[in-house]
């Protein structure tokens, strides 16, 4: 049988011309590659929770806790964005429970379109302003501005739409 040639994979010119800080800090470079360092920028995102909409937060604290879930933090309220809020954890996946206040706030909106699902990824940065000044430039749109989370030790976070992905939160770190 003819040996068949292997495909060759043609270099970029964002390949050439991203930098080795940029290679070594990307989260999403495959080791000895850098395909997509040019896209990642040179401050690395790290996924700190994801955020999970929820009807009833006790219900499903209770639901979360029979699958084995341990709470990371009681349910508080944070009356800026008018939600109940509270984490648990399990095998190193952080996950936050979301559920309004009352029907006048923003996520009672999304609950009707979402229903109890996950609703966004939530990442950590060490430069807020500079992460999301890069990511508008890009194809993000931010949802509101950063304001201090009571349930994050007051870090400052803020919440950006992507027509791929949905809904993105940046946390301070
Ligand atoms: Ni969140």
């Amino acid at each position: 049988m003819e040996h068949t040639a292997q495909p060759t994979i043609k270099d970029t010119a964002a390949d050439r011309t991203s930098s080795a800080a940029s290679q070594a800090n990307c989260p999403f470079a495959p080791k000895g590659q850098a395909k997509n360092a040019a896209l990642c920028g040179d401050t690395p995102l790290s996924v700190h929770h994801i955020g999970y909409l929820v009807r009833n937060i006790d219900a499903a604290l209770s639901a979360f806790l029979q699958l084995g879930y341990t709470i990371r933090q009681d349910t508080v309220p944070d009356p800026i964005r008018g939600i109940h809020i509270c984490f648990v954890e399990k095998d190193g996946y952080l996950i936050e429970l979301v559920s309004p206040l009352d029907s006048s706030s923003l996520v009672s909106g999304l609950l009707k379109k979402y229903k109890n699902s996950p609703y966004h990824i939530c990442y950590e940065t060490n430069d807020l302003d500079k992460e999301l000044a890069r990511l508008t430039a890009q194809s993000y749109t931010a949802i509101d501005a950063p304001t201090p989370a009571p349930a994050l030790g007051n870090r400052r976070v803020v919440f950006l739409m992507s027509p791929f992905l949905g809904m993105i939160e940046l946390l301070e770190a």
